[in-house]
């Protein structure tokens, strides 16, 4: 396996750092991923509550109408989002992304979040918006993922924001398991634990806010930009502390997704891939976790929500 590439569980390789695109805004957004693909990205996560997929779709049409690469040669990921659970939605909602995206196919299908809500309820407002766990089950969901990776809608299909529990529910009791679960992962977040078990069932960890979302701190947030170890570590490579965080989340084998719209900070990104770090420095960072999660999930769990904090990211089923 190179460097620059991790295998999934039938062999295929997937680009071990790919681009993120949460909230690189419409009319930015396109040009961010012309600017990737020109530096050397081949893999682009998407997802449609994102809300820019059209504008990513005609970047994608002018990349590939260039000839500049194939479409083969690049890695695509989106989302089937929480209002799509039912496995009679799956397809028609992957339609959607594939026509706005201007693609015959994704190479990475995930279902967005273990939370259903009923259609047309883009996000919680009232209890009423959300089915529980009981009434939409993600097996059942997962019913309909599997459709669209046997009609040759994607080449692969995954989960996001699992915990331990619920995907080694999921992985046990489907025809075709979960190949990708992508997590928030991070130095403060090392996500140990759900590493092991996406180990031990060949499951690719991608992290998700690798650089840990990037949003301005409080005081009490850490902060991958200024914390003194990854500062220390990154003095003595004459690279950034984000660079460090990127190379150390490829080193150990997961797929960190970062975000940017700036040229440079792209380029750097990318170049982290190939950056190598001593057992020393992979320790001193793993020492760095402190269970901090940026998406902290609350969204989902307000009064009269069928789902908690516990059930997210604990360890019940
Ligand atoms: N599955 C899920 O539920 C889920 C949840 C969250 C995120 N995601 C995916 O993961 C991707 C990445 O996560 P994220 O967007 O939350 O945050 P992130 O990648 O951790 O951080 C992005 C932020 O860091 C800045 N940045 C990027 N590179 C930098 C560098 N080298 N130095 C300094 N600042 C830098 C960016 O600003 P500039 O753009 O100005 O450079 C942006 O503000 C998302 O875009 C999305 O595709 C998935």
């Amino acid at each position: 396996m190179s460097r620059n590439t991790l295998s999934l569980r039938n062999g295929d390789e997937i680009p071990a750092l790919g681009l993120g695109t949460w909230r690189a805004d419409k009319g930015e957004v396109g040009e961010a991923v012309k600017n990737a693909i020109a530096i050397g990205y081949r893999h682009i996560d998407c997802a449609m509550v994102y809300e820019n997929e059209k504008e990513i779709g005609e970047a994608f049409e002018e990349i590939f109408a260039s000839g500049q690469v194939q479409r083969e040669d690049v890695w695509i990921t989106s989302k089937l989002w929480c209002d799509k659970h039912d496995p009679e939605d799956v397809i028609p909602a992957l339609k959607q992304t594939l026509a706005d995206l201007r693609l015959d196919y994704l190479d990475l299908y995930l279902v967005h979040w273990p939370i259903a809500l009923k259609p047309g309820s883009h996000f919680p407002e009232k209890p009423e918006d959300f089915l529980t766990p009981e009434e939409m089950p993600l097996s059942e969901t997962w019913k309909g993922m599997e459709k669209a990776l046997e009609a040759g809608l994607c080449r692969h299909i995954g989960v996001s924001n699992l915990n331990p529990v619920h995907l080694e529910k999921i992985a046990a009791t489907t025809t075709h398991p979960p190949e990708v679960n992508q997590v928030e992962c991070h130095p403060f977040l090392n996500q140990n634990e759900l590493l092991a078990v996406c180990n031990k069932h060949g499951v690719l960890l991608t992290a998700y806010s690798p650089l840990g979302t990037g949003k301005e701190k409080d005081e009490d947030t850490p902060d991958i930009f200024t914390d003194p170890v990854l500062g220390e570590i990154a003095k003595s490579h004459d690279v950034s502390p984000a660079e460090i965080a990127l190379a150390w989340a490829v080193q150990r084998g997961t797929n960190p997704i970062p975000k940017s719209i700036n040229a440079e900070r792209l380029r750097k990104n990318l170049e982290a891939a190939d950056l190598v770090l001593t057992d020393e420095e992979m320790g001193r960072i793993d020492g760095l976790d402190q269970g901090h999660r940026f998406i902290d999930g609350k969204l989902w769990t307000g009064e009269g929500s069928p789902y908690s904090l516990e059930w997210l990211w604990g360890k019940v089923g």
